[in-house]
């Protein structure tokens, strides 16, 4: 306590040895700096009693004064003529641990200033501003503390600007209101330009009324400093993207909104705004290694979850996005937009035998899960229009599905069946059934679900980022968290670290996934599309992405379609890509070669899901990254490292090893004439004993990659 007193009048002392400096002495500054003293976020009201902020890293402005506010429906805005109420520092340390996850623990360590700000003039309505600095970045939101005439009120804009402090480079993707599956662009601020992806022909539901760019948007200074802008704590408010001026490199916050209500966000006071982040870092890798967001989610608040446990997951799934199978059992035209459209092709791929089959294939190589999509009946009737609800059933299986029989084999193979709710983007349908739904899982031994949003959602004037399904897939995770059973949502709402709070929001898609690759117009995800994910859409959460296509080509199934890779950054990607569970998304008679499995299958088999220790050795934006994550239970490593469409010379140091003791080495990388283009399945293993002391040299070849598992001996 006397520590946190002193901390916090030292803080006092700077901020008015800064207003003394910068002459600013009509209007109250206020300052709070990161415990390390690296950043500074520093706060004011001008003359007319509007609010702003600033942000320094290193004593060099990397946010420059930006100004903050809000409008309503029926209501003035709110956005000057306040005045200063009180102010109040607060710090906190403390170490909270994952139940799963990239470590063991984080450590929340910050300091806090909280603003109560107050109009001068009638209604004297009340709002607060809360900073936060860690080491690793900022964030900040706003309150609305318990005042009259602040109940069911609508905003109708926020405006919290972030003015850059020159014409960064910028990863970034569109400002979409229904979609995260663009590919990222790179370029320079001003040149941004979402508009210009618009009617992308692979996406069932998209719109970008605005230039703007969704988060995690990842930028690089001049000065090489590393920005990410996002949110954390998303959980009744639409998500945020950012509008950009490209005139003046500034962005300003562009919530998503509703036709049905007119405006974003419907809140009653007291009520808390999501944070708006900054992570700030001077290396990529830190980006990856920041621990920002989680921490400004609330703790656990649904206990124990032990019934989940992190996995690898094999699936009657690749098999439909190929166009081997169907989801449906009818042959009917509906579903088969994923494959060619037209065709009528009766080939149910979630019968009783083949879910036998993969039942064995993953018994037989150590896989715990298998998720079954098409199981349920519904999928004929999936026709993309808007008449969508009531479509699906979350309890009736297909005629030759025996879910019963199904059940009891993997039940005799120490197999665990995902079950999977595609909604078809009709919540309404979903949440009707959801708690029967829980309960035929829960009857049935069933621990996670995969859901689905494909398609606009009904009803019609409501986006899938907007607030009316923020609160939907919150309701989920709820509601699932009541009956213990884990979420992973495909085009969900972006994650903002709810899994702090939820620890069953296991995972996530929200972007472009492996499938792309199955049958996008475009070809495919090039090379450098996952060291650009790494560090943009990875800095949120977890990622369902469905790593390790074998069989790069596939010419048997879409000729005109690949994956844009080698097969040994496919087997990095379990180590790079996060997620507690992924899956061996390739078919099961790919992972074998001449009747024998496939040599390249032992990484898989070994590499861990759940990690005591995560470490970014090295990395660029959108050009290579490699990554050292420590087993939890086994003390095993695991290193996966993937390039762009560059060959690159990785040494990788093994100085984290636990000194004195000898580890197995096993290197899965690209062969000497390996490529993504021309040979891409082209690898080679080898083994060795090493410890701390050594380093492995490794040769990336184009689009390439590579896996080293360290096991102790
Ligand atoms: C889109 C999901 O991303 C994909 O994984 C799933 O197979 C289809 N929807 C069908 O639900
Ligand atoms: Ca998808």
């Amino acid at each position: 306590m006397r520590s946190l007193l002193i901390r916090n009048s030292n803080l006092l002392i700077l901020g008015v040895l800064i207003l003394l400096i910068t002459g600013c002495s009509v209007s109250p500054d206020t300052v709070v700096e990161s415990p390390d003293g690296e950043i500074r976020v520093a706060f004011n009201l001008n003359d007319a009693g509007a609010p702003a902020y600033e942000v320094f890293y290193k004593d060099q402005p990397v946010i420059l004064s930006s100004s903050m506010g809000f409008d309503f429906k029926e209501m003035p805005s709110l956005k000057e003529g306040l005045k200063i109420l009180d102010i109040n520092f607060n710090s906190e340390d403390k170490t909270w641990p994952m139940p799963w996850g990239e470590r063991d623990s984080v450590r929340n360590q910050y300091n806090e200033m909280h603003i109560a700000l107050e109009e001068t003039q009638a209604p004297n309505r009340k709002i607060n501003i809360v900073f936060r600095a860690f080491d690793d970045g900022i964030g900040f939101r706003y309150e609305f503390p318990d005042q009259p005439g602040m109940q069911e009120v609508l905003i109708t804009d926020e405006h919290t600007q972030f003015n850059l402090s020159g014409d960064h480079r910028v990863w970034w993707q569109p400002g979409d209101w229904d979609i995260y599956e663009h590919l990222y662009n790179e370029t320079n601020f001003s040149e941004i330009d979402a508009i210009s992806k618009r009617n992308d022909p692979n996406l069932k539901a998209t719109y970008i009324p605005e230039n703007a760019v969704n988060t995690p948007v990842t930028m690089k200074t001049s000065e090489g400093i590393y920005l990410s802008f996002h949110e954390a704590d998303l959980t009744d408010y639409a998500g945020m993207t950012l509008k950009v001026d490209t005139s003046n490199n500034s962005m300003v916050s562009e919530l998503v909104g509703s036709e049905r209500t007119g405006g974003k966000a419907v809140i009653s006071a007291p009520f808390n705004t999501p944070w708006r982040t900054i992570q700030i870092a001077d290396r990529a890798g830190d980006l990856i290694e920041s621990t920002l967001v989680l921490n400004l989610n609330d703790p656990n608040i649904i206990g124990d979850v032990s019934y989940f446990t992190p996995m690898k997951y094999v699936g009657i799934w690749w098999e439909m996005h190929l166009g081997k199978s169907t989801w449906d059992m009818e042959g009917s035209q509906s579903m088969n937009t994923f494959t060619k459209s037209g065709e009528i092709r009766p080939n149910h791929g979630a019968t009783t035998e083949n879910a036998m089959r993969y039942i064995d294939f993953a018994a037989e190589n150590g896989i715990k899960g298998l998720l079954v999509e098409g199981w349920n009946t519904g999928w004929d009737k999936w026709i993309n229009t808007d008449d969508r609800e009531g479509v699906f059933d979350f309890m009736t299986p297909y005629a030759d599905y025996d879910f019963d029989k199904v059940m009891a084999y993997a039940r005799e193979k120490g197999v665990e069946v995902i079950m999977h709710h595609e909604t078809s983007a009709a919540p309404l349908t979903y949440e009707k059934q959801m708690q029967v739904a829980y309960q035929f899982m829960k009857d049935n031994g069933m621990n996670s679900v995969k859901t689905g949003y494909v398609g606009k959602i009904i009803p019609k004037g409501e986006y899938h980022h907007g607030q009316w399904m923020v609160r939907h897939y919150h309701k989920v995770l709820e509601e699932a968290a009541k009956m213990k059973i884990a979420i992973n949502a495909h085009e969900p709402i972006k994650d903002t670290g709810k899994r702090r709070t939820y620890p069953n929001a296991i995972a996530r898609e929200g972007l472009r996934g492996q499938e792309f690759n199955a049958w996008s117009a475009d070809g495919g995800n090039p090379p450098d599309h996952l060291p650009t994910v790494a560090f943009t859409r990875m800095l949120s959460g977890p990622i369902d992405f469905t790593p390790g296509i074998f069989n790069i080509r596939f010419d048997e199934y879409k000729p005109d379609n690949r994956v844009m890779t080698t097969l040994a950054h496919q087997l990095a990607l379990y180590v790079v890509i996060y997620s507690p569970i992924q899956m061996l998304a390739d078919l099961p008679e790919h992972y074998t070669e001449n009747g024998k499995i496939h040599p390249a299958l032992q990484f898989i088999r070994d590499v861990g899901v759940d990690w005591s220790e995560s470490r970014v050795l090295s990395g660029e934006v959108g050009q290579f990254v490699t990554i050292a994550r420590k087993e939890r239970g086994t003390g095993n490593w695991f290193v996966g490292g993937i390039t762009d469409e560059e060959s690159r010379t990785e040494v990788i140091q093994l100085d984290f090893l636990e000194p004195g003791k000898t580890y197995r080495a096993a290197l899965y990388k690209d062969a000497a004439d390996a490529h993504w283009d021309s040979n891409p399945q082209a690898y080679e293993i080898t083994s060795m004993d090493v410890t701390s002391e050594d380093s492995v040299e490794v040769i990336l070849a184009p689009g390439g990659g590579f896996a080293l598992s360290l096991m102790q001996k």
